[in-house]
């Protein structure tokens, strides 16, 4: 051991502070930039707002239209308008649901085929019924479901 730091334990120790010091500054630094990065987004995600979708008297009974819902968001310093397209089912009490267009599969945006009353996916054949639910194909789950209301006459959609 060195003679210095054995004759001077009160240097020795005070070193040590500071080399404690020092790494409690560097973990505390890299936790808030990490712990920063994993929450922000977390906590962005959860901004939802109910979106105007059109009035519920161009919406057919039973018919899935689609609708394309316009979603403004703050991306550092630039708005962003992202683009979302959801199908709106009118029940025959009055009530509407949306459902996502996204594939459940892969992401692919699927259409509504009137003729055989479902909706197809375009990517690997995935097919749905008028409520979402897979019928056949890859897809291993239903069209997502939105939450939707009509509120004087119009429809709205909490995304
Ligand atoms: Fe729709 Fe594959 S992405 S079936």
């Amino acid at each position: 051991m060195d003679q210095a730091a054995e004759e001077n334990p009160g240097r020795r120790r005070f070193l040590g502070g500071v080399l404690a010091t020092i790494q409690a500054a560097i973990a505390g630094t890299v936790g808030t930039i990490l712990g920063g990065a994993v929450v922000a987004p977390a906590l962005a995600q959860r901004e939802e707002s109910w979106l105007p979708a059109g009035p519920i008297g161009d919406i057919p009974a039973q018919q899935p239209t689609p609708v394309t819902l316009r979603i403004a968001r703050q991306d550092g310093y630039a708005e962003v308008v992202d683009r979302r397209t959801v199908f709106l089912v009118r029940t025959d009490d009055g009530q509407v649901t949306a459902l996502d267009s996204t594939c459940s599969h892969l992401g692919c945006r699927v259409g509504w085929d009137p003729q055989a009353g479902e909706f197809h996916c375009p990517c690997h054949g995935g097919v749905y019924d008028a409520t979402g639910a897979v019928k056949s194909g890859p897809p291993p789950a239903p069209l997502a479901r939105l939450t939707a209301k009509v509120e004087g006459g119009q429809v709205m959609v909490r995304v």
